[in-house]
């Protein structure tokens, strides 16, 4: 009498073992998949992707020495759009609007107010090439 009790307890207890067991595993699985499966593949892309297609739209009109005189020499304080990163009065998005010619090319040439000069580092072509540019940001 008392072993069919205890056997049958026993019966019972393992059929609800392994479907506690199933939905532990599950529930397991659908944590590590949405916590940590998800950001990374899609983190990159609204950074990475959208910063070369501005910067690219930045460049248009520029020539293939504009931009990397550009990337090398004023990138590092006027950004990758232009925007400026070192002020207000760093970006250059309307420079041509506000400034000439002549003042743009000096300020490249002299520097001057937190801008070193340019005029030992660069070639007057590289200058006027990089000022022509400059003038076309209205
Ligand atoms: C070390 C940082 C730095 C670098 C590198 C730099 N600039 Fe500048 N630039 C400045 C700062 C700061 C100003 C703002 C000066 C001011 O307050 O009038 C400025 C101003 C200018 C202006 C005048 C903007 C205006 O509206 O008055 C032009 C044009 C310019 N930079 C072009 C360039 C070009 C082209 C290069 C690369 C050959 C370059 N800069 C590299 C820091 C930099």
């Amino acid at each position: 009498m008392d072993k069919s009790i205890s056997t049958s307890i026993r019966t019972t207890r393992k059929k609800l073992l392994l479907p506690m067991t199933m939905t532990a595993v599950s529930l397991l699985s659908i944590v590590i998949l949405s916590g940590c499966g998800n950001p990374s593949p899609n983190a990159a892309e609204p950074f990475g992707g959208n910063k070369t297609a501005n910067t690219a739209e930045a460049m248009v009109g520029a020539s293939e020495q504009v931009q990397s005189l550009y990337k090398q020499s004023c990138l590092s304080c006027h950004g990758n759009t232009l925007e400026g990163r070192v002020g207000p009065k760093t970006n250059l998005q309307q420079v041509g609007e506000r400034l000439s010619k002549e003042q743009i090319s000096k300020q490249i040439a002299s520097g001057g107010n937190g801008m070193p000069g340019f005029g030992t580092k660069l070639t007057p072509e590289e200058i006027a090439a990089l000022t022509d540019w400059l003038a076309t940001k209205q």
